[in-house]
């Protein structure tokens, strides 16, 4: 398996795969779709995705908050790919940008189930509990330096 990340441009070919592959794997199985108003908020938002030659495999978001917090958005690996390390991949290449964009915190809600995927790569529960699209989830955290 060769897996390449990198960043994508919002709007084309790439990116419309991304949107396949976030309906596929996070809204589909919820009976959820994503609006246009929904899609048309993330233009300012920091698109990431991994391939597997022309293949999207999986996928990242990143979202500026302020100068200092991120927020992780939207990761999602095919189920093909899920346990084989790319969405790790897709996790610490986010950090890397983060950094040298200098930010100094990432937060993210993740689902329960995901919860524990994050503990691994360093990422703290904050708070209680909640619901969100339906699933239990937990705000998560981690501070600079995150790699
Ligand atoms: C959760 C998800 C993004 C993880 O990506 P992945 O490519 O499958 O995970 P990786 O192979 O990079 O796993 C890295 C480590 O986390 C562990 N891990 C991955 N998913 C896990 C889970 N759900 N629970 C516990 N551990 C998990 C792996 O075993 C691996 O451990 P290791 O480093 O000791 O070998 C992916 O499985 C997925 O898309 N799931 C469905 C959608 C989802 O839940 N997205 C997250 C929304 S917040």
């Amino acid at each position: 398996m060769n897996i390449e990340i990198k960043q994508i441009a919002f709007g084309g070919t790439e990116h419309k795969k991304e949107i396949e592959l976030r309906h596929k794997i996070l809204r589909q199985p919820l009976g959820l779709q994503y609006t246009q108003e929904q899609l048309d908020s993330e233009k300012d938002e920091f698109h990431f995705a991994a391939f597997e030659g022309d293949k999207l495999v999986g996928c990242l978001l990143m979202k500026a908050i302020d100068n200092k917090e991120m927020k992780m958005r939207q990761v999602a690996v095919d189920e093909d790919y899920q346990g084989k390390g790319v969405g790790k991949a897709l996790v610490l290449f986010s950090e890397k940008f983060a950094t040298e964009k200098g930010f100094s915190l990432i937060t993210l809600h993740a689902r329960k189930t995901a919860a524990p995927f994050y503990e691994k790569l360093g990422y703290k529960i904050v708070g209680n509990e909640f619901t969100e699209v339906t699933l239990s989830h937990f705000k998560m955290k981690k501070e600079r330096p995150f790699v």
